[in-house]
């Protein structure tokens, strides 16, 4: 397995030879950046899904879904209809239900730009398409999969809630954990192309944003404890 450890190799053989000073970095393919939520919104996201949880409003998400988790609930979706009321920045439109503050609008509207302005994309609209909490326990897992929306073009998102604080004995391989661990592959490819991003170190608040079609899963776990993420789906719309 591959992950994105610290660069730790000793270049100073290269300085001696001055080579360092003439490397480029050309980066090819996707790429995913990792935010740290406020941790006002992050209480807001868990206290809201809490409460409407209890009170049995939040509608099941399962119907667009890859996951085996039984609790998957939706917070905010316009379902299946068309892009058109895309804007700038992102605001409540074409929406079915909505469970979300205009402090999640505006967090999700901040980092969607970022990304946008990093990969630049220039000229764009966007629209939220849908936003889902999964909460799952033991035994659940959620298939290799990719996001879309109404549009196939657009920024998939994951919002790290709660975590459980064990996963369980893993069945083989100790020192090489995968219980309950969320793995991104990379869709391009060749020899020493990093196809794997599968973070050990993610605290609640992380807040992964990577394009619709890049291919992620989670990995099963063993425990009482739930490990619960927030999912928002956002259309781009090019103009
Ligand atoms: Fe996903």
């Amino acid at each position: 397995m591959t992950t994105l450890n610290k660069d730790t190799t000793d270049y100073s053989m290269l300085k001696e030879t001055n080579f360092l000073k003439k490397v480029i970095k050309v980066h090819l393919g996707n790429f995913i950046l990792k935010y740290k939520t406020p941790a006002y919104l992050v209480k807001d996201f868990n206290s809201t899904y809490e409460r409407l949880m209890k009170k049995k409003k939040l509608p099941l998400a399962h119907k667009n879904l890859a996951g085996k988790i039984k609790n998957e609930h939706s917070l905010y979706s316009v379902e299946d209809t068309p892009i058109q009321g895309a804007k700038h920045p992102l605001v409540e439109v074409d929406k079915h239900h909505n469970f979300l503050s205009e402090a999640a609008f505006k967090f999700f509207s901040n980092v969607a730009d970022h990304y946008l302005n990093i990969a630049r994309v220039k000229r764009y609209r966007y629209r939220l398409h849908s936003v889902w909490i999964n909460e799952m326990k033991e035994g659940e897992y959620n298939p290799i999969h990719n996001h879309f929306g109404s549009s196939e073009i657009g920024l998939a998102s994951i919002l790290i809630l709660k975590l459980p604080k064990n996963y369980g004995e893993e069945a083989t391989n100790k020192d090489a954990p995968t219980n309950g661990q969320l793995a991104i592959v990379g869709n391009g490819g060749g020899q020493f192309y990093t196809s794997i991003y599968a973070p050990q170190d993610l605290q609640e608040g992380d807040f992964l944003l990577f394009p619709y079609d890049v291919k992620h899963c989670v990995y099963p776990f063993k425990g009482k404890e739930k490990r619960r993420t927030l999912s928002a789906n956002i259309d781009i719309h090019y103009t």
